[in-house]
């Protein structure tokens, strides 16, 4: 691949034609928030909604998970047309997530967290009201807990699952609201094919996925 260089909030980046935006803007030092991108998926979902950043001669601010460098492009991650757009896709993401930070095992390693300190937001949101789903914990497993009340839909762990493993026990199930990860027939995941690899734990950017016995619950960098 051609190599290119161009700039990201003013900082002169050398990278290969092609390559995605944002993995080039975090394998050089520079945040962009993200919950769904998985570097060796070639197809990003584009999910989150969280990772708009602007580039030069572009009307709207783009989503850099899908977004490829070009040579001579310019970036601002901290545009105000773009940290609005996240900002809002984060507190509607977090007017339905249970937080419970104090007692989450994945509290200081959250992404969750980290987004809210970098675009300069609350975790409860401001505007919304919070709609809690009040979802089945399950905690059949003998060596994870599956909380989908902390689960933020990015289907990493589904990825994972079905195209690094080949196994798939998870899926995504029903729409809008009452969209969920769960299980084939929303069985206990010890009732199912797990073959307890535990990738889906690393993988997961929130408290959804932790492991019962307090094990390093830092997510692994996808
Ligand atoms: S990381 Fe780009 S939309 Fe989720």
């Amino acid at each position: 691949m051609k190599s290119i260089s161009l700039t990201i909030d003013g900082k002169r980046i050398k990278a290969r034609q092609g390559e995605s935006l944002l993995w080039v803007a975090l394998d050089n030092g520079i945040y962009i928030p993200n919950l769904c991108a998985i570097r060796e998926n070639p197809e990003p979902f584009a999910a989150c909604r969280l990772c708009f950043v602007e580039v030069e001669g572009r009307e709207r601010p783009v989503t850099a998970c899908t977004e490829t460098v070009t040579e001579g492009m310019v970036v601002n991650t901290r545009g105000e047309k773009a940290l609005r757009l996240v900002r809002s896709g984060f507190e509607l993401l977090m007017a339905s997530h249970h937080l419970d930070c104090a007692h989450c095992p994945r509290s200081g390693s959250c992404e969750l967290q980290k987004i809210a300190k970098h675009i300069g937001a609350k975790l409860k949101p401001k505007h919304l009201r919070v709609l809690e789903r009040n979802l089945p914990i399950d905690d059949s497993h003998p060596e994870f807990i599956y909380d989908p009340n902390k689960c933020v839909l990015c289907g990493r762990c589904v990825w994972v699952c079905h195209q690094r493993l080949g196994v798939g026990i998870f899926g995504f199930a029903h729409r809008g609201f009452e969209r969920v990860v769960t299980t084939f027939g929303d069985e206990p995941i010890a009732a199912s094919i797990c073959e307890n690899c535990t990738e889906c734990i690393s993988v997961c950017p929130t408290g959804a996925l932790v492991f019962k016995d307090g094990k390093s619950q830092s997510v692994k960098e996808q």
